[in-house]
């Protein structure tokens, strides 16, 4: 395997170096609370800390606490601690689906946006620990809404816009909002997305289930004409003109809630990820400066969406708390076609550019022409995201994309862990394609085999994280029980990620995707289960399962196996109405690639399917498909491989 040295010019001006890496690195693990307490001053504090790092992953008492004495605002930290150095600098740049349109917003005006923002939310009755929904497009509104609600202390919960009402009812449900923030339309590749009809009928759902969203805030966004209800819905270019300018950012504690955001897990519905206030913002902050090695004046685009926490930590606070330009699209790669990535970056002179592997490899199938026409000579640092990297993108990004001027920053971490744990610092550890290289400063990884020994040197086996980093997640919303069963129980003194990964000779940490039921799509996590039980709730349907199996471009497609309703017969129009019913309950992301009719599915003679067996005929693996003898009825198993070629 090919091993990149750092290179001179990476080196020439990089903040850490090989040996910054090793003292800081050291010193954080073997005294977290002197490092940190050093490093949580990055901050402005409005009361300082006294108390540092207070956490215990003992089964039964986890408890994540860190700055716990401290106070602050985050908003504050984001916005008004820069204008007056940088007021008049660009805090967003924003770029619209359609290349003529794009926006700059500087500090001075981003605050008086959020202040108002914030202004509106209270007269809409939402004070400090209330939850608010926002579900928007990616417009500086997102952003607005997002900071509005830490100025005030309330809590947000952004739903991806690609979400259906079914999803959004449910985390609005979930989340017991009163308030959300939507918009008329968005706007991707040229089509609208019908956002506040979405939210009209997610309102009605989640009153359905007994809960009442009073309020909703609508965006105008694309001038669609849409319903609105009087004393319910009010509009935001209406509402703003009628509140001051500036509001006074309340102070919140360190440990006071800052957002949730629902993810996907094996089981269950998502799970509300629950995030506060100080010890994120120092995660955010401090791993968006090293891991992107970011210097005063430069222009950053992380290309995810606000809906997912790449967008939290690396479009919105990481970025603004440390005084950046941060850019904001609307579109999607391939519109009006492969070339806009690069276009874009030659626009707005990016200098760090931070996406997806699927987004690289759906690129990389276009053509180099699309981005050799482009400059990208801005460009100093590339950076990777949400799934493993293949080495050929990985080399095509390296080389097509960067020239080989720009190191690459393959960055692993979740939505539980705040902020990235694993990437290279790119002027102090040298890169090896595909793998994540080596822990950020106070991340333990370690590896254990299934019966939690853990394993030493070269090894391949189950990551876990040995001790807590103040970006943490400190809960699941409503469910501390949940929180503990699901990332404290396998391994009991230790947070268990998920995630499978192999540590190499040289102690480079190589991640090999997740090991649960939790499959990466395009980089977007789905449980297998929710995709189950929406093929479930289709009349026709009596029974299915769901397995992730190798795609060219996602990385991982969504294989269903379906049995039918007794008397029902398997058309490809049923196929078709299956795939829209799957979009429908879940939303476009969640739209099954293959399903196969299955009249069985593989189970133990205690009803259990065997996923195991599944995954293996959906990779085309059938040599491989290990002991069945404890299956009620091995027939099913031949039946479904001769049966695959009626896949679709
Ligand atoms: O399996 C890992 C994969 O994405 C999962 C986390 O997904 P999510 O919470 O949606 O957060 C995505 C963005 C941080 C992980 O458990 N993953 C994320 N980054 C990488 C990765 N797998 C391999 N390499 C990465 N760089």
């Amino acid at each position: 395997m090919t091993t990149i040295a750092v290179k001179d010019a990476w080196k020439a001006q990089a903040q850490i170096t090989e040996a910054t890496y090793r003292e800081w690195y050291d010193r954080s693990v073997s005294d977290p609370d002197g490092f940190w307490r050093e490093h949580g001053r990055r901050l402005d504090w409005i009361k300082p800390y006294s108390a540092v790092k207070n956490t215990s992953f003992e089964p039964g008492a986890v408890s994540i606490r860190w700055f716990e004495d401290g106070t602050l605002n985050l908003s504050a930290n984001c916005l008004d601690r820069h204008l007056e150095t940088r007021g008049d600098q660009t805090a967003i740049v924003w770029e619209g689906d359609d290349p003529s349109q794009s926006r700059r917003i500087t500090y001075r005006e981003l605050h008086a946006d959020v202040c108002r923002m914030a202004n509106v939310l209270k007269d809409l009755g939402v004070a400090k620990g209330d939850r608010v929904s926002i579900y928007l497009p990616m417009i500086p509104e997102a952003a607005v809404a997002m900071l509005a609600c830490a100025r005030i202390g309330a809590v947000h919960s952004v739903v991806f816009g690609g979400f259906s009402p079914d999803a959004l009812g449910g985390r609005m449900e979930d989340s017991t909002s009163r308030v959300l923030v939507t918009a008329d339309e968005g706007l991707r590749a040229g089509r609208r997305v019908p956002l506040k009809a979405n939210a009209d009928k997610a309102v009605g759902i989640a009153a359905r289930a007994g809960h009442t969203v009073e309020k909703v805030l609508v965006v105008r966004r694309t001038g669609a004409e849409v319903a609105m209800e009087p004393g319910r819905d009010h509009w935001w270019h209406e509402a703003r003109e009628s509140v001051a300018a500036d509001c006074p950012p309340v102070e919140m504690g360190a440990e006071d809630p800052l957002f949730i955001l629902y993810t996907s897990g094996s089981t269950g519905k998502p799970k509300g990820v629950l995030h506060t206030t100080g010890g994120y913002l120092v995660w955010a902050s401090m791993t968006h400066q090293y891991v992107f090695d970011y210097r005063e004046g430069e222009v950053f685009w992380c290309t995810a969406d606000v809906g997912w926490v790449t967008g939290h930590s690396y479009t919105v606070y990481g970025p603004l708390a440390n005084g950046a330009t941060t850019l904001m699209f609307e579109g999607v790669p391939n519109y009006p076609d492969a070339g806009r990535m690069w276009q874009v970056i030659d626009k707005h002179r990016v200098n760090i550019f931070y996406t997806a592997p699927t987004a690289i490899r759906a690129l990389m199938g276009a053509g180099d022409e699309f981005v050799t026409r482009s400059s990208r000579q801005s460009i100093r640092l590339l950076g990777s995201v949400g799934e493993p990297i293949n080495p050929e993108a990985w080399n095509w990004y390296y080389t097509v994309v960067g020239e080989e001027r720009c190191a690459i920053v393959d960055t692993w971490w979740q939505t539980e862990t705040g902020g990235i744990l694993i990437s290279p610092l790119p002027g102090a550890v040298a890169l090896k394609p595909g793998s994540a290289t080596k822990p950020f400063f106070g991340v333990r990884p370690e590896l254990v085999d299934a019966e939690g020994r853990v394993l030493d040197g070269a090894a391949d086996g189950n990551l876990c994280i040995a001790d807590s980093w103040p970006g943490q997640m400190r809960t699941v919303f409503g469910d501390h029980e949940r929180f503990e069963q699901t990332y404290f129980s396998t391994y009991p003194g230790k947070y268990f990620t998920g995630d499978g990964a192999r540590r190499d000779a040289d102690g480079y940490w190589w991640i090999t995707g997740r090991v649960d039921d939790v499959i990466n799509v395009s980089g977007h996590r789905m449980g297998t289960a929710e995709v189950e039980s929406a093929l479930v709730s289709h009349p026709k349907v009596s029974e299915a399962a769901v397995v992730g199996y190798p795609h060219d471009v996602k990385g991982q497609g969504i294989y269903c196996y379906v049995t039918l309703m007794e008397g029902e017969t398997a058309t490809d129009e049923l196929r078709k109405e299956l795939v829209a019913h799957v979009r429908n309950e879940i939303g476009p992301i969640a739209s099954p690639d293959k399903i196969q009719w299955a009249p069985g599915l593989p189970k133990t003679r205690s009803g259990k399917i065997m996923r195991r067996i599944l995954r293996k005929i959906a990779e085309d693996e059938f040599g491989a498909l290990g002991d069945t003898s404890t299956l009620a009825d091995p027939g099913v198993v031949d039946e479904l491989i001769e049966n695959r070629q009626n896949r679709r």
